[in-house]
């Protein structure tokens, strides 16, 4: 009897383990599949996006009155997106056209390394140039990146150890958003590649400043610290988040991505912890949705019937993958798990265009500035630039 438990227990535990493999080839086979189906539609998509878009601009978002693209000049935050997001689509694809049209779209951003009006510049230069300079090395393109971090540290203040975002304005006096976590790559990775050893100790100070003073005890953040430089006293405000202390889900995506990044770089725990912590807010959340695309705000009032956003789900599928590289065992297997959810909701009917639709962005359902009634449901050129990182880290990283 004992014999033939044994011999049963055995049996069964065999069938399971080929079974999970074989469940495990199978969808590494659909992920490897849906993520080149992505890819292949996102150049066509892009080869809309770029016919709706004047030659000296780049897009914005679609206006929800009329259906046309709306476009920016260069000096915004988002600028740089565009052609990042073509890179990876011709990376991913071969499609020479595609990448004739990133080129002429760096063309136009280059200039903007020298501008000094925000702290945007790792978003403009680093989302672009940066890709451009990990897949053809051209001198001239790190030359740029070099010179669009020594124009992002004119806006660090020693008084605070952080970078200003923006100019002092009606609302604030010296705002530092969590956004700005995104812009430290820039910095540490010129440090990194022969720049000047001061802007890796700005990254630092900045991240620690953040650290110590944007989280609350439940690992959210403000959206902004407005600071007095005199007396280094700040107070924490929500500028694109539903009230002071609700937490905005972007911000909390940038803060996610932005301590995974550090870690990259630096290797200090901390930021691993960090990033670790934020990652339970926002998976364990009772607010997060079962499929895990957030709403806008994790206490927005109309909960379940709030705007989810697209954007904010994107930018975490993307740390998510980083910080599994991290971390071990189960730990690192949920983060991939979690990522692969966000990714393959993201590349559903609900989220993702109609081949033809949406001016020719890949993701519907994006939240810029809810308050402001600013690109709400609206696509978003970060939410498909992170949405393309994530399948290409998906791709590289778990399915290579
Ligand atoms: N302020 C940049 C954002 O909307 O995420």
């Amino acid at each position: 009897m004992k014999k033939l438990i044994n011999r049963n227990s055995v049996v069964f535990l065999l069938v399971s383990f080929l079974c999970s493999l074989v469940h495990a080839q199978t969808s590494k086979k659909d992920m490897e599949q849906m993520i080149d189906q992505q890819f292949k539609l996102a150049a066509s998509q892009y080869k809309i996006l770029e016919k709706n878009v004047p030659d000296s601009m780049m897009p914005k978002t679609v206006n929800k009155n009329t259906g046309k693209v709306e476009s920016s000049n260069t000096k915004w935050w988002c600028s740089g997106f565009f052609p990042g997001s073509l890179l990876y689509i011709y990376e991913h694809t071969n499609d020479q056209d595609v990448l004739k049209i990133a080129q002429k779209r760096l063309a136009i951003q280059e200039k903007e390394k020298h501008y000094t009006g925000n702290h945007d510049l790792g978003f403009m230069m680093y989302c672009s140039f940066g890709n451009a300079y990990r897949l053809f090395k051209k001198p001239a393109d790190k030359a740029t990146i070099d010179t669009a971090a020594a124009s992002l540290t004119t806006r660090y203040r020693p008084q605070i150890k952080s970078i200003q975002s923006w100019n002092k304005n009606q609302n604030f006096n010296c705002p530092v958003i969590i956004d700005n976590m995104m812009n430290l790559e820039l910095l540490l990775w010129v440090s990194q590649n022969g720049g000047d050893q001061r802007f890796r100790e700005v990254a630092i100070n900045h991240a620690n400043s953040t650290l110590a003073n944007h989280y609350r005890p439940d690992h959210s953040a403000f959206h902004v610290l407005d600071y007095t430089l005199e007396t280094g006293k700040f107070i924490g405000k929500n500028h694109q988040g539903f009230n002071d202390a609700s937490a905005w889900a972007r911000g909390q995506a940038w803060g996610f991505y932005g301590f995974t990044m550090m870690y990259r770089f630096v290797k200090d725990e901390k930021y691993l912890q960090q990033a670790r912590d934020i990652a339970q807010f926002l998976l364990n959340h009772p607010n997060m949705p079962t499929d895990k695309i957030p709403y806008w705000d994790f206490n927005a009032p109309n909960i379940p019937n709030a705007l989810r956003d697209a954007s904010a789900a994107s930018i975490i599928a993307s740390g998510l993958l980083e910080l599994s590289r991290y971390t071990k065992g189960k730990e690192s297997s949920n983060y991939v798990d979690a990522a692969k959810q966000i990714i393959v909701k993201l590349a559903s009917d609900e989220y993702l265009a109609k081949p033809g639709d949406n001016g020719g962005f890949l993701l519907k359902h994006g939240v810029g500035f809810f308050n402001a009634n600013s690109e709400v449901d609206q696509p978003l050129t970060y939410g498909d630039y992170y949405f393309l990182e994530a399948m290409h880290r998906y791709k590289e990283w778990i399915l290579k």
